[in-house]
């Protein structure tokens, strides 16, 4: 997690030099001139409006580098925005992301710059599909990722995020444990932990009976994030029979024979702490490309493979002009039921205990 104090506010030309600096060799001075003039915008209402910007490590490199007060990864975001003490949290990130800040501290207003920042693995799995898989295994804990929508965390025991699922699983003590809703997360704690996986089908006139076949140790869920899932152990073997000393790192989100075929897997932060902290000729990562380029960026000693052409179109929404407008129009304010954020609430901060 990184924090920047950003008061006094820089000047224009003071941001675009900073941007220039980082990003001068992949986009043109243009670019950076209208991006320059946006965050310098934005960051006066954020100072007006006593605001807190949490910019995800997937943000496009000039957003990440000019207004987030806090980048990382989803755990320090949602760290960061329990102990935040500003007015408004805009979340430059998705919207389970923001949901989460705002089961978190629900007296803050909490916005989102884009309405279409989704998430196919927040959209795999509904509250009722996490009953139906209560009913079918009672008493087993229900660990669900944090890519999951309120309504969904409500029904679960815990949460966890890529950068601590298999504590959280492990946290249990119980040989059985429900995994939802990211398969191929679900497979690689079940490699790391040494379980065994199943993946169970509810069908309609399933739901409510028991499983008798109690063979199982973590029970897992089909979802997936469809941009990890584009990675393939083909692509690894064509970049290591190229670059034979090249380090590569794979976001726990990878089906699990591309996390096996890599040298590292991590949360978004505990890959961009692997690049920082361990010298290596060359590093690939398999994961969203905009977090490549604001490695490249932070870290221009280091040789990274720029083959990457994979975007999150979901975090992809969150621009300048829309953080701006979040501000300036008070949109896309966070709301949730509060019953649900209050069950919502119990399984996100026992993760956080953990
Ligand atoms: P991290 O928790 O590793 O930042 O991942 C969030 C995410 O959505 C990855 O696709
Ligand atoms: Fe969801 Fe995948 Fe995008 Fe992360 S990268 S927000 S898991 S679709």
């Amino acid at each position: 997690m990184t924090v920047a104090t950003q008061t006094p506010i820089k000047s224009v030309d003071e941001i675009f030099n900073d941007l220039k600096n980082k990003l001068g060799n992949f986009n043109p001075d243009f670019e950076l001139e209208i991006k320059a003039k946006l965050a310098h915008e934005i960051l006066q209402l954020k100072r007006d409006r006593n605001a807190v910007i949490l910019g995800h490590n997937y943000m496009e490199p000039a957003l990440f580098h000019s207004v987030p007060d806090i980048v990382g990864d989803s755990l320090a975001l949602s760290r960061a925005a329990a102990e935040t003490e500003a007015d408004v949290i805009v979340f430059c990130g998705v919207e389970f992301m923001a949901e989460t800040a705002k089961i978190l501290n629900p007296t803050k207003t909490v916005l989102i710059p884009s309405q279409k920042a989704g998430c196919s693995l927040a959209e795999s799995i509904t509250a009722e599909d996490v009953r139906n898989l209560r009913k079918k295994y009672p008493g087993v804990p229900i660990v669900g990722y944090i890519n999951t929508y309120a309504d969904v965390k409500a029904e679960l025991d815990v949460c966890c995020t890529s950068g601590n699922a298999v504590r959280v699983v492990e946290s249990f003590g119980t040989d059985k444990v429900i995994f939802v809703p990211d398969e191929y997360l679900a497979r690689n704690v079940a490699a790391e932990t040494g379980k065994h996986i199943i993946f169970p089908t509810l069908n309609p006139a399933d739901v409510g009976k028991q499983d008798p076949e109690l063979d199982y140790e973590l029970v897992g869920w089909k979802g997936k994030c469809e941009v990890h899932d584009k990675f393939t152990v083909e692509d690894i073997e064509m970049v290591r029979s190229e670059y034979p000393d090249v380090v590569i790192l794979a976001h726990p989100e990878c089906k699990p024979e591309v996390v096996a075929a890599s040298d590292f897997s991590g949360s978004t932060s505990q890959m961009i702490n692997y690049v920082e902290t361990v010298e290596a000729p060359k590093y690939l990562l398999l994961t969203e490309c905009a977090m490549g380029d604001n490695i490249a960026a932070e870290n221009p000693h280091r040789d990274m493979l720029r083959l990457c052409s994979v975007r999150c179109p979901y975090m992809n929404q969150i621009q300048l002009q829309d953080t701006r407008d979040a501000l300036l129009y008070n949109q896309y304010q966070v709301e949730i039921d509060e019953e649900i954020r209050l069950k919502a609430l119990r399984s996100v901060q026992r993760m956080l205990e953990i």
